[in-house]
């Protein structure tokens, strides 16, 4: 019987079945593939970083709305000894399985994307599988990449001044003060280089001097905004610096591509509970205060929701919906006045005494461990062999 183990933020372990009933939720959610459309008719896609989170989520309405055949790159340990193995190896196991239920290729390479010689094996994988691709979808969050032999680490720290606030503890129910110190310079290029653009451009680049792009191949890859309420700490901190490199380069891609007929936009998303965001000290309370609004004015959304919007409102519609800076926005609802100002007058009562009251912890929770696969209706916890 595995029990979920759960260190400050971190999942120690994963639940095999219930990974494999929360990803079938997702697909139950969906709607069946729609023939009518030429843009419908299975595309062909590279997800890199397509074990959780939006990678997972497009990959998901992808196969099951467009019956897209995907090839999907992560970074997961499977199951060895008594480690159970990670959430997103089991996901992309469940997904493999939904996929071929479908007659339609779903394999995830377990890869560091960073990196060249990934590459490679990609390239070679999409010949063989494929010719070419559609779409490409960059939706990697990492805490470190080795360049040329160097491992270089990002570090989730503000700009010029500390910043105060709180990080949540999932084991022990408990949020505490946590005070981030500035970043150096060099921190804040080392962010860049692990999560701004340019390894999303060196792999456009490598798939496009390859020959395996199709004609009119399109890419996508995620960035955050947010609130001027989190400003302090994502914006205008590390990873604003890096995901403001990732906007930069995405017109440069996007330029790349339009040799091709196709296009590149970075896709700025909801806040929600991943892996990754719960893992940014001091976002919890905004996430917490964000999901009670939400779901109280009814507009709350989760990954798959918002990549639903995402395929159907722009990358198979007419016409994809741009923001002055070709962005495209679906972060709209989450910064919507009235959410906004019931999310700021929560934060301003919300301290570790009363943040179940002001805050959807139930929800951050639920939510995080049904992402490792606990906590899922349906899923016999007392067998052992499940
Ligand atoms: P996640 O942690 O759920 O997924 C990250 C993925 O990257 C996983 O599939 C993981 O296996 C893969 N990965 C990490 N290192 C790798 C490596 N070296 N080689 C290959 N694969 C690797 O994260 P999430 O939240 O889905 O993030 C994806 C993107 O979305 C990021 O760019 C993030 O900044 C952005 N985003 C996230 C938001 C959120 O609230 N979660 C909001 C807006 C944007």
């Amino acid at each position: 019987m595995i029990e979920p183990s759960i260190q400050g933020v971190i999942a120690r372990n994963s639940h095999p079945a219930g990974c494999a009933a929360f990803l079938r939720s997702w697909a139950a959610r969906c709607r069946a593939p729609n023939s009518s459309s030429a843009l419908s008719a299975g595309p062909r896609v590279l997800v890199l970083g397509a074990s959780s989170g939006y990678g997972l989520a497009l990959r998901t309405v992808l196969l099951q709305e467009y019956a897209a055949r995907t090839l999907g790159v992560a970074y997961e340990r499977g199951p060895s000894g008594q480690y159970s193995g990670s959430a997103g190896w089991h996901l992309s196991a469940a997904f493999a399985e939904l996929a071929a239920e479908q007659g339609l290729p779903g394999e995830t390479l377990m890869l560091d994307a960073f990196a060249p010689a990934s590459r490679q094996t990609v390239i070679e994988t999409i010949r063989r599988d494929f010719g070419q691709v559609d779409l490409v979808v960059y939706s990697l969050a990492a805490g470190q990449r080795t360049v040329d032999g160097r491992k270089v680490r990002s570090a989730i720290k503000p700009a010029g001044a500390p910043y105060q606030g709180y990080q949540l503890d999932l084991a022990t129910d408990k949020l505490q003060p946590v005070t981030l110190e500035p970043a150096s310079s060099q921190e804040m290029a080392d962010t860049v280089t692990v999560m701004g653009g340019e390894d999303w451009q060196q792999w456009m680049t490598a798939l496009q001097e390859a020959d395996v792009l199709a004609p009119g191949a399109r890419s996508v890859a995620f960035s955050y905004i947010g609130p001027a309420s989190t400003w302090p700490l994502y914006r205008d901190g590390t990873l604003g610096q890096a995901k403001a490199d990732l906007h930069q380069r995405a017109q440069q891609i996007n330029a790349q591509l339009q040799t091709l007929g196709g296009g590149a936009w970075v896709v700025v998303a909801k806040a929600l509970v991943t892996k990754a965001s719960i893992f940014i000290p001091g976002m919890a309370p905004y996430l917490m205060a964000l999901y009670a609004v939400m779901k109280e004015q009814g507009v709350h959304e989760d990954c798959l929701d918002q990549m639903q919007r995402l395929c159907r409102s722009e990358l198979f519609a007419e016409q994809v919906h741009t923001d002055s800076d070709q962005l495209i926005r679906l972060d709209d609802w989450e910064l919507a006045e009235p959410v906004q100002q019931a999310v700021d007058a929560r934060l301003a009562l919300l301290t570790p005494d009363n943040f179940m009251q002001y805050g959807d912890y139930q929800g951050v929770k639920q939510e995080f461990l049904a992402m490792n696969g606990f906590g899922i209706a349906g899923v016999d916890y007392s067998d052992e062999g499940a």
